[in-house]
């Protein structure tokens, strides 16, 4: 099933020029000079960002200038095109001479035609794209449809999407592809030792859970993604002042970018034997509340001093890797929203990468750039571990310090996970504070199309986009 934003060969399609303000007239030269002035006359001088309409016979749209940065400018935007949904109006376009990268393009177009009308009615104009010559549609089709699945989730609001519903969403993925999906929920997580995703989660009238989906061939390469899912996080006792709770419905976004690169990798068809967990949980504030000070047993048997139980988002994460890491998986990769450190460190575009292999982390800041879904890496830097010591468990959980608090939340994780060949865990922001081409403000799952071009270089048959 084709992306419904686009479409096949069209003669009647408008032909959109990518322009720069150095060669403009000559792309528009073609429709001719009475065009040329006209789009003069509406000020149009092929600024980045800027669109001319130049009409045709019998007032019919001949052609549409569009404005971006050359591909070696600083403001230079692989995504520009992901404004024109906003900026066309309704009919059937096609991309004509001067686009860098066809296929990020096409990509960035179907990225900004999504809307969140979950509560409103659809915004309903229909603002279409010919696949362009040499780009995979159905590929960019099937990302594009996973990306708005993972924005979806992060959008709807924590009344609408608990625990449960991050389950239902898992089991509806699961269904879609042929897949398992097994779920340990409420006290049962006490009977199977997840004991800290139930310690944090049990405050919650929504129960806590740990959904486990596998997927592909068992003798294939094991390749395990793990997701935060913190339906809501109000910051446990250690409760959150208002302006940083407001946004806590996306504390499941590094659930939804799980769920989204799982979406593209089952879709894809990847040579891979794939398995997502995500613990789902909401952190709540009630009598039965965990609480700074507390001792928790964990699946790996460490026994872990809470600090501050706004620091929740490691403790789940922690049970569900000791448990990716008991089968000795191939590639552990894990996204989480964390911490404000990371944030403050890297802004929200840019989520910090930690992990040993440097082959790892080389291939995926390379793959980033390439994608437009970039990571950098940050260090997991040994000598920090001391802000972790407890005077009376085997580990703390955050330290008291206030520093490197991104990269002692790596550390932490890190000390769940032995056996596995590679792990990876990416402190995402999960959200685009203000919008962008391609990027409407709101949820999104980032590095699920990053995880997506690494399993395909790694291990896929490979095609163009
Ligand atoms: N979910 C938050 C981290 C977060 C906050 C991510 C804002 C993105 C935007 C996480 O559970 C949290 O509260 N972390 C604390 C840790 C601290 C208590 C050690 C933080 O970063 O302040
Ligand atoms: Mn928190
Ligand atoms: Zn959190």
């Amino acid at each position: 099933m084709p992306h419904p934003v686009l479409s096949g060969p069209s003669a009647d399609a408008v032909p959109v020029f990518t322009v720069t303000p150095d060669d403009w007239e000559s792309h528009a030269e073609p429709l001719g000079a009475e065009a040329v002035a006209f789009a003069r006359a509406q000020g149009f001088a092929g600024k980045a960002g800027t669109l001319a309409m130049v009409p045709g016979r019998g007032g019919r749209l001949a052609g549409v200038l569009f404005g971006c940065e050359p591909a070696d400018a600083p403001g230079f935007d692989p995504f520009a095109h992901g404004r024109l949904p906003g900026l066309l109006p309704e009919g059937v376009y096609r991309l004509s001479g001067g686009v860098h990268d066809a296929g990020l393009a096409t990509l960035a177009f179907l990225l900004g035609s999504y809307r969140f009308d979950r509560y409103r009615k659809p915004g309903g104009k229909a603002v279409r794209l010919v696949v362009p010559d040499g780009v995979d549609g159905e590929k960019a089709g099937r990302i594009a449809e996973a990306v708005a699945f993972g924005r979806d989730l992060i959008n709807t609001p924590a009344n609408d999407l608990g625990p449960q519903e991050i389950e239902d969403a898992a089991r509806a993925l699961a269904s879609d592809f042929g897949a398992a999906c097994e779920v340990t929920a409420g006290d049962a997580l006490l009977a199977a030792n997840f004991p800290m995703i139930h310690a944090v989660g049990r405050a919650s009238t929504r129960p806590p859970r740990l959904i486990d989906l596998r997927w592909g061939d068992p003798g294939a390469p094991k390749i395990t993604l793990i997701g935060k899912g913190v339906a809501f996080d109000t910051g446990g006792l250690d409760i959150k002042p208002a302006s940083a709770m407001r946004l806590m419905k996306k504390d499941m976004g590094g659930a939804a970018t799980a769920l989204s690169a799982a979406r593209m990798i089952m879709g894809a068809g990847l040579p891979v034997r794939l398995r997502v967990l995500v613990p789902a949980v909401e952190n709540a504030i009630s009598g039965s509340a965990f609480r700074p000070g507390d001792v928790l047993p964990s699946r790996k048997g460490l026994t872990v001093e809470i600090e501050n139980t706004d620091a929740e988002g490691r403790l789940i994460l922690a049970d569900a890797l000791a448990l990716a890491d008991e089968e000795e998986p191939d590639l552990v990769l894990q996204f989480a929203t964390l911490t404000g450190a990371a944030r403050v460190a890297l802004g929200p575009d840019l989520p910090p990468l930690f992990t040993e292999d440097d082959a790892l982390a080389a291939d995926l800041m390379r793959l980033g750039l390439a994608v437009n879904d970039p990571v950098w890496r940050l260090p997991l830097w040994k000598p920090y571990a001391r802000m972790l010591d407890s005077k009376i468990a085997d580990i703390d959980h955050s330290g008291t310090g206030g520093f490197a608090g991104s990269i002692t939340a790596a550390l932490f994780l890190k000390r769940f996970v032995e056996k596995a060949k590679a792990y990876a865990h990416f402190d995402v922001y999960g959200w685009v504070p203000s919008a962008r081409p391609g990027r409407p403000e709101g949820g999104e799952p980032q590095v699920a199309r990053l995880v997506l071009a690494l399993l395909e270089e790694r291990f896929g048959r490979k095609a163009p986009l």
